[in-house]
């Protein structure tokens, strides 16, 4: 049996014709900014891939690109800046940053209720108290929706994730923990990686490495979720081996097309709700 390819595309397109919809009968437009400090190379590329998209549905963006050497002074006081500019509904400053910035102290800079990357300890606070944050973060909400367009019910799911960061790994075993899973995280340090990955319902790979998970590390008929993006010449391929797991899983997302454009489309989402949220009373 062949594994079906979950497309991501797709599922996010219809999520910005949604958007676009939604923010036409807003009496505002919804502005994003992004922080951009240096020049990164993957940053400039996820940027500009934002700002696309967010011009795609009528959504503003504005993008702060600030010179590699700006002090984390400086930064601070733009991100002040921004949090009381009424025009402004939500912020983000990419990752990673240079590393003379303290990354977590510009983070808890960011008002939570402009924090549509669902970084700031607030958000991610109340996600781990299964309570109901402003926003979570996007990739992992992009993940959720994939998983649930193969399987809607999780109860009781076995699920190993492979990398623990904050920005995939972490807040993504909560969701999936408050949805009643069971859930493995892994990471560089786990011993006998491969006989915990062979008992997963739903193995999710967010590890960097390119084409790490092979055929004898996954269950059959296991839901499998690639959230790398590697480089392999000029070529991008992710942390699991497509072409070696195909033939044994129940369904995979490609690289590219799977988990990137979920991402996105989450943020947007983020953003539209950061609008309404400024525009209601807490
Ligand atoms: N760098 C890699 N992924 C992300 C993301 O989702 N948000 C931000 N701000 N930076 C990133």
């Amino acid at each position: 049996m062949t594994a079906s390819i979950i497309d991501g595309k797709k599922i996010a397109a219809d999520i910005k014709e949604h958007l676009k919809e939604k923010i036409t009968a807003l009496p505002n437009t919804p502005q994003l900014a992004i922080v951009l400090v240096g020049n990164d190379e993957p940053s400039l590329i996820y940027v500009r891939n934002k700002q696309k998209a967010a011009a795609q549905i009528g959504l503003l963006s504005k993008l702060y690109h600030l010179d590699e050497n700006t002090s984390e002074k400086e930064l601070l006081q733009l991100i002040n800046n921004l949090n009381t500019d009424s025009a402004t509904n939500g912020i983000i400053v990419q990752l990673p940053l240079p590393a003379h910035i303290n990354t977590s102290k510009i983070i808890n800079a960011i008002s939570p209720l402009k924090d549509v990357d669902g970084f700031h300890p607030y958000n991610t606070g109340m996600l781990q108290n299964n309570e109901k944050p402003y926003f979570i973060a996007a990739t992992p909400l992009g993940v959720m929706r994939l998983i649930k367009s193969v399987i809607p019910e999780l109860s009781g799911k076995n699920v190993v994730i492979i990398g623990a960061s904050l920005i995939v790994g972490r807040p993504l075993a909560t969701l999936l923990l408050n949805q009643a899973c069971t859930v493995t995280i892994t990471h560089a340090q786990t011993k006998n990686i491969k006989e915990l990955t062979a008992k997963a319902d739903i193995l999710i790979a967010a590890c960097g490495v390119a084409k790490l998970v092979k055929a004898d590390w996954i269950k059959e008929n296991a839901l499998l979720i690639d959230v790398g993006i590697n480089r392999e010449g000029k070529q991008l391929c992710g942390d699991i081996d497509f072409d070696d797991v195909k033939n044994k899983a129940l369904a995979i997302t490609p690289v590219p097309g799977g988990v990137g454009p979920m991402t996105i489309a989450m943020l947007l989402a983020n953003t539209v709700d950061a609008c309404l949220l400024q525009k209601s009373p807490l």
